[in-house]
């Protein structure tokens, strides 16, 4: 089949924020303990990090990662993880059924998120706690000293405030499995006067107020209505989240996903607006994706697996061994933030490192990367600019969740100081190949071009330890240049990055 699409210099959505690259860490599973963290190995540093890890999680330059949690942190006692190792509290972690060791807290993950080269973004416990714990955590991790908890921070080991500019009030408040659950407008008063709080103490931070957990909510979009008509004048971002699911192995069903992706984005985008118009405001409310990932290969036993055990510290939990279709899931969900990221400033891969990751590790042993590593990373490394307005025509399908789902799925990024632009497409079929033919307009005569494709003619391949690279990129064949216009063919069920200079 043949697709064709227009590219204008002149035509932008918006300048993308670096932080659409941002990724999560939660204590959860095997995320943290074994994780990043694991004295014993041959590969652990002085502070019992794995450099190993340290150095996947750089090159995929991921600009902030949030934690604590996640469902973790709305039980959470920050304080629980600061003074020295030895007098740290084991407490129950009652999100996942866990006991948490406290060997990682605040200092170990700034340190932490330093030597993996990105931004700590980091969530308050606004479920069994409230305004005081946050208030005095801001001032911990932010204050230079002086005062009660800026001092302690000092005695503990760090004199330098750590600075941290992004806070999230709370997680997923309108789950009823969170703990401390609570309604749209209680949550949003209490969201409110924390955000004021914090705001008190430094006028020029970022906050982010918890949204739907998804779009199949019973509370959505109404939540995302009363909350901000609580919040607007205090919070930055609205929070959401969204998990890709593939029960019924079904490519033309799942990987048309990524228009209820759009439609969520579109819908809470018009509530944004609504409530600004109401508020008479001039603030834009931005949205903050922070958790978004394939999540079901292991969903199910997990849920059962949980409900059996005793309280074991950092068991294997949410481990999802991703498969070359979920690359083309991601890719798929990385070009609709591309598209909306006038709206969607942040957005968070979740996870990081073993639960829901594109990193895993053997305790002890080896780490690599699974398939959903290598779209993740071409797009953080070369999605970065002004993201392009494309006409895009294309033979399309019909799918349950949406008709006119497009066989071809792009995005494009002009970085104008780099002189490149950059597209990001994914074959929907099986089929056949898309003959693609990309008119480029007022970027100048391109002299190279370069392609990296990722395909596989499996779509149930995954990495392993003992072959972890079953599904990488390579190097694509055919795409020419012609004066202003590329053409190049993309195989059934692949993803490409092609890059004109
Ligand atoms: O990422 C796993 C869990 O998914 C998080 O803890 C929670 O916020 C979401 O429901």
């Amino acid at each position: 089949m043949e697709a064709r699409v227009t590219a204008h210099a002149h035509y932008a959505v918006s300048e993308i924020d670096p932080r659409l690259y941002g990724s999560f860490l939660e204590h959860l599973g095997r995320a943290v303990y074994t994780g990043i963290y694991e004295p014993d190995h041959p590969e652990a540093d002085e502070a019992g990090m794995r450099k190993d890890v340290i150095d996947l999680v750089r090159a995929l330059d991921t600009p902030i990662c949030r934690y604590p949690g996640g469902n973790f942190v709305s039980a959470y006692n920050w304080e629980d993880g600061i003074g020295p190792k030895e007098d740290r509290p084991t407490r129950l972690d009652l999100a996942w059924r866990t006991s948490e060791s406290n060997q990682v807290g605040i200092h170990e993950f700034a340190d932490w998120a330093k030597k993996a080269n990105t931004e700590m973004m980091l969530a308050i416990n606004l479920g069994s706690r409230g305004l005081d714990e946050a208030r005095a955590f801001v001032e911990y991790v932010n204050h230079p000293g002086g005062t009660y908890w800026s001092d302690l921070r000092q005695k503990n080991g760090q004199a330098e405030p750590w600075n941290c500019r992004l806070w999230c009030l709370g997680n997923e408040m309108d789950g009823p499995w969170q703990v401390g659950h609570k309604t749209a407008t209680e949550y949003g008063r209490l969201a409110n006067e924390t955000g004021k709080a914090i705001r008190g103490f430094d006028k020029s931070l970022e906050l982010v107020v918890c949204g739907s957990s998804h779009s199949d909510m019973p509370t959505y979009p109404q939540w995302e209505s009363t909350v901000l008509n609580e919040t607007y004048d205090e919070v930055d971002y609205i929070s959401l989240h969204m998990y890709f699911e593939n029960y019924q192995k079904n490519p033309r069903e799942y990987l048309a996903l990524s228009h209820k992706l759009d439609r969520y984005i579109g819908t809470v985008s018009g509530i944004i607006d609504y409530v600004k118009a109401k508020k008479r405001s001039k603030r834009d409310v931005k949205i903050s994706f922070d958790e978004w990932n394939v999540w079901y290969h292991e969903r199910k036993s997990d849920a059962k697996r949980m409900a059996e055990w005793d309280w074991p510290h950092a068991p294997v939990l949410l481990e999802d061994i991703y498969n070359f279709e979920d690359v083309l899931q991601v890719g798929c969900i990385l070009n609709t933030f591309i598209r909306r990221s006038d709206r969607v400033r942040i957005a968070c891969i979740a996870q990081l490192v073993n639960v829901i990751a594109p990193i895993m590790t053997e305790p002890g042993g080896a780490s690599w990367r699974q398939t959903i590593y290598h779209p993740f990373q071409l797009a953080s490394l070369n999605g970065r600019g002004t993201a392009l307005r494309l006409d895009v025509r294309s033979p399309t399908y019909d799918a349950d969740i949406a008709a006119g789902v497009s066989w071809l799925d792009i995005a494009g990024v002009h970085d104008a100081d780099a002189g490149t632009v950059t597209f990001f497409a994914v074959n929907r079929s099986g089929g056949e190949p898309i003959e693609v033919s990309l008119a480029l307009e007022r970027f100048g005569t391109p002299k190279s071009v370069a392609h990296t494709l990722i395909q596989h003619d499996d779509l149930e391949a995954r990495n392993t330890r003992d072959n972890p690279d079953n599904v990488a990129p390579r190097k694509g064949e055919g795409a020419k240049i012609d004066g202003d216009e590329l053409t190049l063919s993309l195989p059934p069920y692949s993803y490409s990055m092609v890059r004109v200079q």
